[in-house]
C-alpha cells in the first residue's frame, strides 16, 4: 500500500443546510483509520468557480482565471479522490460538475471513489458520476460505490449522526478506501515511490 499517498474527499453539495460536510468528515475518520493516506478534506464551498469565467476548452490546460488556476493547482497535487455527492433530482450537484470541469488533466488516470447519499442512497447520481468520471475524465473508479440511505427525518431536519446513522454502511466504506489503496499502489509502484 502507498504510504505517502494524497488523497482528497470531496464536499459535492453548497447548499446553507447541507449534511455534505459532516458526512464527508465521517468518511474521512474511516479512510485516515483503515489506510495511511493524508486524507485532506476539500470542501466545494471554498473553491468558488463561475460558471462563466473560463473562454477555452479545459483539456488544453489554458487557463485565464486565478480562481481556476489555484483549482487546478490544488487538485494536481492529489494523487486519489473521493467524491461525496448528494443526489439532487436523480443527479449530482451542478456545482460538482462545474468543478469537474473547469479541469482536465488535473484528474485524467486519477483513482476515484464515489460515496453517495439520499432517500434510496443516492444510487442514480452516483451512476451519472460514474459515467461522466470514467468515461470523460478517464478517472479509474473504484467499483465499490457506498450509497448512504437518508431517514426522511434526516432529510427534513437535515440532522444527522453518521456514526449512528450509516452503522451498515461502514463496511462499504472500508472496502472503497481499500480499493482505493489497491488501485494506487500499482501507480506508486510503477512509480518506484
Ligand atoms: C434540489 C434537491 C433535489 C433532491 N432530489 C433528490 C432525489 O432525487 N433523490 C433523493 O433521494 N433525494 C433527493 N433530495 C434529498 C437530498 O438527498 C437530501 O436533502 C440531502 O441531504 C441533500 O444533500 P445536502 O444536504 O448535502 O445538500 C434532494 C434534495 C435537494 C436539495
Amino acid at each position: 500500500m502507498p504510504t505517502c499517498a494524497t488523497v482528497f474527499v470531496i464536499v459535492g453539495s453548497v447548499r446553507a443546510q447541507r449534511l455534505c460536510p459532516q458526512i464527508a468528515s465521517w468518511v474521512a475518520k474511516i479512510g485516515r483509520s483503515r489506510s495511511t493516506f493524508a486524507v485532506e478534506i476539500v470542501d466545494l464551498v471554498d473553491w468558488p468557480l463561475p460558471m462563466d469565467d473560463e473562454p477555452g476548452i479545459p483539456a488544453l490546460g489554458a487557463y485565464s482565471g486565478e480562481r481556476t488556476q489555484a483549482w487546478s493547482a490544488k487538485i494536481a497535487s492529489a494523487d486519489g479522490f473521493v467524491f461525496v455527492t448528494p443526489q439532487y433530482n436523480w443527479g449530482y450537484p451542478a456545482v460538482l460538475k462545474n468543478a469537474l470541469d473547469h479541469l482536465y488533466r488535473e484528474w485524467r488516470g486519477k483513482p476515484a471513489v464515489i460515496v453517495s447519499y439520499g432517500g434510496h442512497g443516492g444510487g442514480k447520481c452516483a451512476a451519472q458520476l460514474r459515467q461522466v468520471a470514467e468515461g470523460g475524465l478517464k478517472m479509474r473508479v473504484a467499483t465499490t460505490m457506498p450509497a448512504l440511505v437518508l431517514s426522511d427525518d434526516a432529510m427534513r431536519s437535515c440532522l444527522i449522526e453518521p456514526d449512528q446513522d450509516f452503522k451498515a454502511h461502514v463496511s462499504s466504506i472500508e472496502r472503497a478506501f481499500e480499493e482505493l489503496a489497491s488501485l494506487l499502489s500499482g501507480e506508486f509502484a510503477a512509480n518506484g515511490a
